[in-house]
């Protein structure tokens, strides 16, 4: 239960007893007084705040997660697992930590943020330092990129100067206006501090479609020459990713993050096989508390449509849209 429920749950029970003694003024003033020092002294309690009770990270846990929940996807489960590692246990940190994640759609970009925000906060993505700019949502028009800039420059400053430990994710970079994201380049780069405030504890968190054909191709490659797709390195796909990003459209697009090398890795994910999306099924089942059914799966995943037309290897939409489409499978 989040802690604004208990609280709010809290909040009813003492409404509930004021009510009770409305009739008897003594007992009623009492009852006020008692319940607001009660419900001050709780809501300080369970108040998310910006300490190591609600922001310790869980190097175990996420192992764990990103072992059992997430799939098909050995280089960024391996990358993630590392940096995050390094970075929440460096007590000499240089710079915030910038990663930057490629793949087509439903391959698990954002659930692995989640991930990560789940094995540090104790909200998770619910927390008041989770942060999520979403570019079609918040920057839609290139007219007032002006305005944007000195926005978001503005939110992570006075972000972060709340709570050094933040995380910001930013969501369809593929979409962002190219410059957008420089302007908070001085927050990325090695700096002590910038007026007073230190972003080296902060993470950010690049999400894009962008240098998803690319990864798609070099999977396909690997598959038609026969050879396992865990045999795909990072250093295959890196080089190809960062270059494809720099130049192709977007919130990266010849950005001097990239010339500066302060995105700390490219983390490609690659596109999901039929049978992945049997492992989503099964894990969206078990989720649910339902027994995992593989003849459930095997049908929903059959139903998905995969790419190339010949060789129908890859889920085109990956593991999205399992959650909507389950019910009608059972
Ligand atoms: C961002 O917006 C798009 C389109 O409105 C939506 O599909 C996507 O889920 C949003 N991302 C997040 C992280 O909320
Ligand atoms: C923090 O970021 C949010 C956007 O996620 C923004 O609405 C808010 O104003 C920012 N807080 C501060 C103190 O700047």
């Amino acid at each position: 239960m989040k802690a604004t429920h208990l609280y709010l749950l809290l909040q009813v029970f003492l409404s509930a007893s004021v009510l009770v003694h409305t009739f008897d003024p003594f007992t009623t003033v009492l009852a006020v007084g008692v319940g607001a020092t009660l419900g001050r002294t709780i809501y300080k309690y369970l108040h998310e705040s910006c300490d190591p009770k609600w922001i310790a990270f869980d190097a175990t846990g996420l192992q764990v997660d990103l072992g059992n929940k997430l799939f098909g996807q050995h280089i960024a489960s391996r990358i993630i697992l590392q940096a995050v590692n390094e970075f929440m246990t460096n007590d000499n940190l240089k710079k915030p930590l910038v990663l930057s994640l490629h793949g087509s759609s439903g391959t698990g970009k954002t659930f692995v943020s989640q991930l990560i925000a789940d094995n540090i906060y104790k909200e998770g993505m619910d927390s008041s330092f989770v942060h999520i700019f979403n570019s079609t949502l918040h920057f839609p028009h290139s007219s007032h990129l002006d305005t944007y800039k000195s926005q978001l420059q503005q939110w992570i400053k006075g972000n972060v100067s709340n709570c050094a430990q933040s995380m910001f994710i930013f969501d369809e970079m593929d979409k962002m206006h190219p410059g957008l994201i420089d302007s908070i380049k001085p927050y990325l780069d090695y700096y002590d501090k910038l007026d007073g405030v230190s972003y080296r504890k902060a993470i950010f968190i690049f999400l894009s479609n962008a240098g998803g054909e690319i990864i798609a191709q070099k999977a396909l490659d690997f598959w038609k020459a026969g050879r396992d797709r865990e045999e795909i390195k990072l250093k295959d796909l890196e080089k190809f990713l960062s270059l494809a990003v720099f130049n192709k459209n977007g919130g990266l697009s010849h950005s001097s993050l990239i010339v500066n090398n302060l995105v700390d890795f490219f983390v490609p994910f690659l596109p999901l096989e039929y049978r992945h999306v049997v492992q989503c099924v099964m894990a969206e089942m078990k989720a649910r508390g339902l027994r995992p059914d593989p003849g459930v799966a095997d049908r929903l995943a059959k139903d998905f449509i995969y790419f190339p037309e010949s060789e129908r290897v890859f889920s085109s939409k990956g593991c999205k849209t399992i959650q909507r489409k389950l019910k009608f499978y059972l």
